[in-house]
C-alpha cells in the first residue's frame, strides 16, 4: 500500500474485497432473476463504475449489452453540483429497451437524477439503477437504485474503480480517505 500511496491519504479499509465479490455475484443473481427472458442494455458510468461493470456482466446467466456514458459534474474535486455535462454519449439506441444504469456510488444523487432525465427522454421499456455504493444520508434528491451493494458512512472513498484524483482506482476494496490531510497538502 506503501507505493500505492505514498502520503498516506488513506485512512481505513471499509469493505474487503472478498466481500465486494460475493455481493457482486448476489445483485448478479438478482438481476438474471428479474431479468429472465430479456437482454438488458448495461450502461456503466465512466470512470468510477468500470471494474464493478466488468466484474457484475461476468456474473450474469441472462444475455446483456453493454455500453457506456461518461459524464462530468462541475464542482470541487471531492463535492459535485449537480451541473453535469455528457462527455461521452450512448452508443446505442435506448428506445423500447430495458436499461440498467450501473454506478460506482451515489453521493448527492444529482449526478444520477441528471442522468436518468436524461435517458427517459429517449423512451426506453424500463429504466433501473445499480449501484455499488451509497452513502447514507447524503442525498438531495430522491433517487431509488433498485440494486444497492452497500450503504456506507460518509466518507471520501476510493478504490475497486473508484479514485481521489484519478489515483487509487486499482485497489480491490473500498478504502476512505483522509480529508484533513489533503487539506493539508494543498
Ligand atoms: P453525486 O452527484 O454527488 O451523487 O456524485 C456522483 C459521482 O461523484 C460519482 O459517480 C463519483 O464519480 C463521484 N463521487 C461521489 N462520492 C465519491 C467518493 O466518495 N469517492 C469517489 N468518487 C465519488
Amino acid at each position: 500500500m506503501k507505493q500505492i500511496d505514498p502520503q498516506g491519504l488513506i485512512k481505513s479499509k471499509l469493505i474487503d474485497g472478498e466481500d465486494i465479490r460475493l455481493k457482486v455475484k448476489q445483485l448478479a443473481a438478482e438481476i438474471s432473476r428479474d431479468y429472465r427472458g430479456k437482454c438488458p442494455l448495461m450502461i456503466g458510468i465512466l470512470r468510477g463504475a468500470f471494474i464493478f461493470l466488468s466484474d457484475l456482466v461476468r456474473e450474469l446467466q441472462i444475455p446483456a449489452v453493454v455500453d457506456f456514458m461518461s459524464l462530468s459534474s462541475y464542482g470541487t474535486s471531492t463535492e459535485s453540483s449537480g451541473v453535469v455535462r455528457i462527455l461521452k454519449d450512448l452508443e446505442e439506441e435506448i428506445e423500447g429497451r430495458d436499461v440498467i444504469v450501473v454506478e460506482d456510488i451515489i453521493d448527492t444523487g444529482l449526478t444520477l437524477k441528471y442522468l436518468i432525465e436524461t435517458l427517459k427522454a429517449r423512451n426506453p421499456a424500463s429504466l433501473e439503477v445499480c449501484a455499488l455504493l451509497v452513502k447514507e444520508g447524503k442525498q438531495q434528491v430522491d433517487i431509488s437504485a433498485r440494486y444497492v451493494g452497500f450503504r456506507i458512512p460518509d466518507e471520501f472513498v476510493v478504490g475497486y474503480g473508484l479514485d481521489f484524483a484519478e489515483k487509487f482506482r486499482q485497489l480491490s476494496g473500498i478504502y476512505a480517505i483522509d480529508l484533513a490531510k489533503i487539506e493539508r497538502c494543498r
